[in-house]
């Protein structure tokens, strides 16, 4: 059994993964988010449910420790909450982060709009976890799974991705993670 726990289990991206992780038997979910209302009618009954805030580093501590894999799935002070969730990991032994970036965090200049993505990865990056960093395009609806993806240091492609289509990955990461270790990586729609 492989113990997974999002963070921000409430955000668009996060609900896409929740129906998929939770149809797989070798999974046990943990869900965080600070209101569970806001997951709606979504059948999350064999989920464990935490109500916290991932600025709060003693809720996320208490969170994390025992977890295999820690998706981060956030808005917001996102270099604080990167922060946190490095020195919870390190002070519990895990050792697994998938961040949600975004495309254009290494252009110059970087737009402003940019830059708590751009430091949450440097945050991540200079953890020492073993983590996976995914930038993606602007997200869209389509209900198709169609993706590519570059590594860092490449020109990143496309203009849009659809959530089906990141959410996808994310549970491919989420299913091998040692095929993903310390990759950065941009995820677009091929042809876009
Ligand atoms: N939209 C795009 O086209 C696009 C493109 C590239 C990248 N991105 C980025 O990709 C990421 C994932 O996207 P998304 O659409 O899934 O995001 P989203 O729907 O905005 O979800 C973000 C989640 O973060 C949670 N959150 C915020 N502050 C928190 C805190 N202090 N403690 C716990 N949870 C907190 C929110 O919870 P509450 O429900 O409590 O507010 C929300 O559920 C975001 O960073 C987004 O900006 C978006």
């Amino acid at each position: 059994m492989k113990n997974v726990i999002i963070l921000g289990a409430s955000g668009n991206i996060a609900k896409h993964v929740i129906d998929i992780l939770v149809k797989k038997n070798d999974i046990s979910l943990t869900l965080f988010l600070r209101d569970k209302t806001r997951l709606g009618n979504k059948d999350v009954s064999g989920c464990k449910i935490i109500e916290g805030d991932v600025l709060d580093v003693n809720q996320l501590k208490n969170a994390i420790r025992g977890q295999d894999i820690v998706y981060a799935n956030l808005a917001g002070d996102l270099e604080t909450m990167a922060k946190n969730i490095v020195t919870a990991m390190n002070e519990t032994g895990v050792k697994k982060i998938i961040f949600i970036s975004s495309i254009g965090i290494y252009n110059v200049p970087l737009k402003s709009v940019l830059k708590p993505y751009r430091k949450a990865a440097d945050v991540i990056e200079a953890s020492g976890l073993e983590y996976t960093i995914l930038r993606p395009t602007w997200f869209t609806n389509a209900n198709e799974v169609d993706f590519e993806t570059t590594r860092k240091g490449q020109q990143e492609k496309g203009s849009v991705i659809s959530q089906k289509s990141l959410a996808t990955l994310i549970t491919k990461i989420i299913e091998s993670p040692e095929n993903y270790i310390r990759e950065n990586l941009g995820v677009n729609k091929p042809n876009t």
